[in-house]
């Protein structure tokens, strides 16, 4: 796919392309599904010259289309299920994580989300007789949680490999790629780096079958605060979800996104057992877990929303080998 540049648009020299960049429209695709108000704002332009950018970006973007049911259910057919390392959790999500599917977990700190994130990055690469995919993970890590000897404790916790010995480590670890996102724009970005990178994957031994943003909407809730940027924000994150979406479609991976629930009954966000997010998250997710601590190590994990499967609950525990029933 050639590399489309902003200054090749009309209406955009390179002042105006430098800001737009600095605003998180890095791609004409970017441009495209954005609003005349949001280029006024992003690149001091006028409403026409931001029209006229928009129509232009339109143009030529890649902004996906129709595709017939036939083509449709030949990909589903294709979808993969990743164990969880808990059979009551996967139970309750029909098997196991589906590829081509945004799962959502939310719940409040220490509920367990990111112990998930970190067992579905060592599951995701075992073969398919242990429940695997023989894939590889790409994290975008906005909170700094990612943690390497985290990893090394759940690969200890697995069964010996075929050779009876035990796993190493390291050979989980040289699968994740882990980058940290320093704002949402920067968060957008990596999203569409990790299309490259999972393009030169495909042929690999190990293409990239999980997509892991953990937490998709800490930087988004930060940066966007008070009543009057709440519009822009879900567009942005809209935007974003969609080009997550679209990656696990490509590449026949899960997406696997983390949301904090609001603590704080007083912030605009509203209802404190309500997601982050609001509507626009809720409507991309293809499968949304609500996790919530209990006694210890338990963790209960309620199904909300799915579009195929009964709503219900499954207890699972963390422990330092890793998810387990
Ligand atoms: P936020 O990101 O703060 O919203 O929380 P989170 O939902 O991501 O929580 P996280 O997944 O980080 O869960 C942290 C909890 O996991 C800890 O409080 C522990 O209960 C548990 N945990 C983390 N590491 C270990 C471990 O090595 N052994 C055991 N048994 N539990 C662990
Ligand atoms: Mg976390």
């Amino acid at each position: 796919m050639p590399i489309k540049l902003l200054e090749d648009l009309p209406g955009v020299g390179p002042a105006t392309a430098e800001k737009l960049r600095e605003a998180g429209f890095s791609s004409v695709e970017a441009i495209a599904v954005a609003s005349p108000g949001e280029l006024v704002a992003a690149a001091e332009v006028g409403e026409a010259t931001a029209s006229k950018i928009i129509a232009g970006a339109r143009e030529v973007a890649d902004v996906g289309g129709f595709e017939t049911g036939d083509r449709i259910l030949e990909r589903r057919r294709m979808v993969g299920k990743i164990n969880t390392g808990s059979k009551n959790l996967n139970e309750l999500l029909g098997g196991g994580m589906e590829t081509q599917s945004i799962m959502e977990l939310y719940g409040e700190f220490g509920s367990g989300k990111t112990q998930v994130a970190h067992q579905m990055a060592v599951n995701v690469q075992l073969p398919s007789e242990m429940g695997g995919l023989h894939g590889s993970v790409i994290i975008i890590d906005t909170e700094n949680t990612f943690r390497p000897e985290r990893i090394a404790q759940m690969v200890k916790g697995l069964p010996p490999g075929p050779d009876g010995q035990e796993r190493d480590p390291a050979d989980f670890l040289k699968n994740i790629s882990v980058a940290r996102a320093f704002n949402s724009n920067h968060q957008i970005l990596l999203a569409e780096k990790a299309m490259e990178m999972a393009e030169k994957a495909k042929d690999s031994d190990y293409p990239v079958r999980l997509i892991i943003v953990d937490s998709v909407t800490a930087h988004f809730r930060a940066e966007y605060v008070g009543r009057g940027t709440l519009a822009n924000r879900q567009q942005k994150l809209n935007k974003h979800l969609h080009d997550l979406m679209r990656f696990g479609d490509l590449n026949n991976a899960l997406i696997l996104v983390t949301n904090q629930v609001m603590s704080k009954p007083d912030t605009f966000f509203g209802d404190p057992t309500k997601p982050v997010g609001g509507h626009v998250l809720g409507h991309t997710s293809t499968f949304r877990i609500y996790l919530r601590k209990s006694k210890g190590e338990k963790r209960i994990a309620r199904l909300v929303d799915s579009p195929n499967l009964p709503d219900g609950e499954a207890v699972f525990s963390v422990t330092t080998e890793g998810l387990k029933d």
